[in-house]
């Protein structure tokens, strides 16, 4: 963190600090604790830093901007400040469902053929052509979490490289993916699937798409002051399909 973000996100002692927290979180001998204490940071950071993404490098112009800092007091907040006052707030919201719960961080449609007896399935995917590129957005979070050794760090954000595949970012691949996505789904019987109006494709290719394998209603929920991020722009329609059989 002190040698690819230093003057880029962070002044060097909040860098130095990550990387030494950043080294501690190995030492937590319970998985829980760890994986928790990724989550924390990766939301502190996210706090720490103007708009919550990693894809400009205003970051440090903009926790000098007395205006800004008065919207946001976690932009001159220390990051070990922000990540203690979450903590609980974290560690309360865990609890046993009494299930056996288990995450995949996978392409979906690499995942989808290995799951079965599943009853529903909700889809989140990025909305394509106003905020798909999750990594030009988050790669900061990802690198820390992971802390390649493998990687080259490009532009002035230091995104890593190479790009990883999606599917779902580019006009050019998405109608495709979503084919894919539909036919990989037919054994689950229900699905929601989030989208917003002012993505490609519109709501009603989508609705063409899922008619074949499933009866498809549209929920509509307008953003009334949105500024943009996940695509939530004042006017435009936060969209669920319901999909059932
Ligand atoms: C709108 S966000 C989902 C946010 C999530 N529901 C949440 O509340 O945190 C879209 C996510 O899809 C991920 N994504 C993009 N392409 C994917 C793929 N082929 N398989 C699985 N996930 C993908 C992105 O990295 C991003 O995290």
């Amino acid at each position: 963190m002190e040698q690819l973000f230093t003057d880029i996100f962070f002044v060097r002692d909040e860098t130095k600090f990550l990387d030494a927290f950043r080294s501690n979180i190995g030492r937590l001998k319970n998985k829980y604790k760890r994986a928790l204490a990724f989550t924390i940071m990766n939301r502190a950071l996210t706090r720490k830093v103007t708009m919550g993404h990693f894809a400009h490098t205003q970051a440090l112009v903009y926790a000098s901007n007395p205006d800004r800092i008065k919207r946001n007091r976690s932009l001159i907040r220390p990051i070990k400040d922000i990540f203690s006052e979450l903590v609980s707030e974290y560690n309360n919201a865990v609890f046993d469902n009494g299930c056996e719960c288990v995450s995949y961080n996978d392409d979906i449609l690499k995942v989808l053929p290995t799951l079965s007896n599943v009853d529903l399935v909700y889809f989140d995917p990025p909305y394509c052509d106003s905020h798909a590129d999750y990594q030009g957005f988050y790669h900061l979070l990802e690198t820390y979490t992971n802390y390649w050794k493998d990687k080259e760090f490009v532009n002035g954000t230091k995104r890593y490289s190479p790009k990883k595949e999606s599917g779902f970012e580019t006009k050019r691949e998405i109608i495709g993916s979503f084919k894919k996505l539909f036919s990989l789904s037919q054994d689950i019987p229900y699905w929601l699937i989030s989208y917003n109006d002012r993505s490609y494709p519109d709501i009603q290719t989508l609705v063409d798409l899922i008619s074949p394998y499933r009866n498809v209603s549209v929920e509509r929920k307008l953003y009334q002051t949105g500024r943009g991020g996940k695509g939530s722009v004042a006017g435009s329609n936060e969209i669920l399909l319901v999909c059932k059989p």
